[in-house]
């Protein structure tokens, strides 16, 4: 996953007493239920009636209010395979993964794959020219060594030299294929850090639990996982229904210039937009337990991205004899206004992190009461979304920017020598955009205020992304300038969750890791490669299937993957290519 991530949870967490409604019911007896019969029925007619009115009201709220399903966190249960035949393949296939044997095997392919540093870098050249992509090629060997049956049987597509695409035909070809993703490269480590690591990065320790390495859990973790499930399936002479793919990028880590995008183009062009049925890709938040329940978190939308630079542009001169404002001056003043004005937390149904919400309330024991229910009405009421947003972003820092749009100033660049005005000077703003919002409300929220607060003190003229305004004579103080820094991105489409595909991938995730587990749509404010695949499928989920305890310190030191974890990663990649074809 190209951000960084932290200790965090998805969730809020409760604090009050636990409210079980489970346990409360099982203190009533069916005396205590006849006594509460009758004036329950008046109750009950009395809320209905409430909820009635309170849903036509609620339905002349903009747009998404009230929430449009009928369930707030659908669920779908367990798959169960129909044919004798089928069971006693999924079977085999499982006690295979689960036998220790292939545990030892798994671990040696694991160690393997951690220890080619197959790192990407932000400066780094076109393949071909930067002699720093060479390590692939290493990698590449080491995959055709390891996986003989996939690289025997299933067609394989080199793109852009470190691209994979490989190709496993479906007896259907009337199905479309599913897509299974992950990338190569991993975030280089630091030389500064490398004494830091409890085991050397690139030794891929096992201590009886976890492999300790960069990459071993973003995400050579799912590429080889994903491969392994492939290999035992071809061992087993299988051939799916539907064609299954697999597309590793190589360069994900520094936004994927050169990998995952000419893949995805590659598939558009020889399949044609919207012919893929779903695309599982890492990330996400797993598998967690929170307030006293199971959630698989897949990420089915993500946040978009939007770097803006503002330039300040004033005369120069020399610095004895200064205006009172020097062009730091009053880029200074733009970013405080920025500052000041910062985006609001808002929960809305469009939103796959309002729905997380809904499975919380709905399924976990250990939930503050005041929060559950705010939540549930949230369903049709605006005020009660505003007043959990609210709630919830001023408890924690990484739920908040669930909500809403998130400014940080993190470049300046200005001035050239201590006795000289500063002629040109620059601040670059990122954003991550919630996924209600757009790229051009941003830029129309920027160049309001810099017309507000900005134009008013000064005598300066605004160039906003070609839009002029404000004084353009010559004799004004300067020019401020608004554009794209980089490569914006639109906050990602939402999956829907009441597709087929949503029903297998979900159906999958409870019969291989516990029916049990709530599986809530969650969203991610980090991107991963699926970022070029929007036009391949709208069933995208961002998932590495593996439980929290498994996973730690992607991006930093002392990176870890747990093997049982990883185990049962490779049965769920395995189980999810069976069903595919609905036997
Ligand atoms: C797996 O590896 C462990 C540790 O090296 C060893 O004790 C065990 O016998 C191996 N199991 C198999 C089935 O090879
Ligand atoms: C533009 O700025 C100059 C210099 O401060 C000032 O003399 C002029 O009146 C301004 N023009 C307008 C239209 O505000
Ligand atoms: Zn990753």
């Amino acid at each position: 996953m190209a951000f960084k991530s932290h200790n965090y949870t998805l969730l809020p967490q409760g604090e009050s007493e636990p409210l079980t409604a489970s346990r409360q019911r099982t203190k009533w007896n069916w005396k205590r239920i006849l006594h509460f019969t009758i004036p329950g029925i008046l109750v009950l007619v009395l809320v209905l009636f409430l909820s009635i009115s309170q849903a036509i009201k609620g339905s002349k709220d903009p747009q998404v209010f009230p929430h449009p399903d009928t369930t707030a966190c659908p669920q779908f249960p367990a798959i169960e395979s129909l044919s004798d035949d089928r069971k006693k393949l999924e079977t085999e296939v499982r006690d295979k993964i689960g036998s220790d044997d292939f545990f030892n095997e798994s671990l040696k392919r694991m160690q393997g794959a951690v220890q080619i540093p197959t790192e990407s870098f932000d400066d780094m050249g076109k393949v071909g020219e930067d002699p720093r992509w060479d390590v692939f090629i290493e990698f590449h060997d080491y995959l055709k060594k390891t996986f003989p049956l996939v690289y025997s049987k299933l067609e394989f597509t080199p793109i852009n030299t470190y691209g994979i695409l490989l190709e496993w035909k479906g007896k259907d070809e009337s199905l479309k294929p599913y897509l299974f993703m992950a990338h190569q490269d991993v975030v280089p480590v630091l030389k500064v850090t490398e004494s830091r690591w409890k085991y050397p990065p690139y030794s891929a320790h096992y201590d009886g639990r976890y492999i300790w390495g960069r990459g071993a859990t973003d995400c050579k973790n799912n590429l080889i996982g994903v491969l392994e499930a492939f290999e035992i399936l071809l061992e087993k002479d299988f051939t799916p229904g539907r064609s299954i793919l697999a597309g590793f990028g190589f360069d994900e880590e520094i936004s994927g210039p050169q990998g995952a995008q000419f893949i995805a183009k590659h598939l558009e062009d020889t399949r044609g937009k919207d012919s893929i049925e779903l695309i599982v890709d890492e990330g996400g938040l797993g598998i967690q337990v929170v307030d006293g329940a199971t959630f698989a978190l897949p990420g089915l939308g993500e946040k978009g991205y939007f770097d803006v630079r503002i330039t300040v542009e004033t005369s120069g001169g020399h610095s004895s004899v200064p205006p009172d404002h020097t062009g730091i001056g009053i880029l200074s003043q733009v970013i405080s206004a920025v500052e000041a004005e910062p985006y609001e937390p808002e929960l809305t149904p469009a939103n796959p992190y309002f729905t997380t919400l809904q499975c919380s309330a709905e399924y976990a024991p250990d939930m503050d009461s005041w929060l559950r229910k705010t939540i549930k009405k949230s369903l049709k009421s605006k005020k009660a979304a505003k007043s959990v947003a609210d709630y919830i972003a001023k408890k924690n820092v990484f739920q908040r920017y669930l909500m809403q749009t998130s400014q940080a100033t993190d470049l300046i660049s200005g001035g050239v020598k201590i006795n000289a005005l500063p002629e040109k000077v620059y601040a670059v703003i990122n954003h991550r955009i919630a996924v209600e919002s757009h790229v051009d409300d941003i830029r129309s929220k920027l160049r309001t205020l810099v017309e507000s607060k900005i134009l008013k003190k000064f005598s300066m003229s605004l160039d906003a992304w070609g839009d002029v305004s404000g004084n353009t004579s010559s004799s004004a103080v300067g020019q401020i300038i608004l554009e794209d820094f980089d490569m914006p991105l639109e906050p990602s489409p939402v999956s829907p969750f009441d597709t087929d595909a949503y029903k297998t991938f979900t159906g999958t995730i409870k019969q291989v890791m516990g029916e049990d587990i709530i599986v809530a749509p969650s969203l991610m404010t980090g991107n991963t490669d699926t970022k070029f695949y929007w036009g391949l499928t709208p069933n995208i989920y961002r998932f590495s299937p593996m439980r929290e305890e498994g996973r730690a310190n992607a991006h930093t030191v002392d990176e870890r993957v747990g093997m049982k974890e990883h185990i049962e990663a490779v049965k769920f990649y395995a189980q999810l290519i069976l069903n595919g074809d609905g036997s």
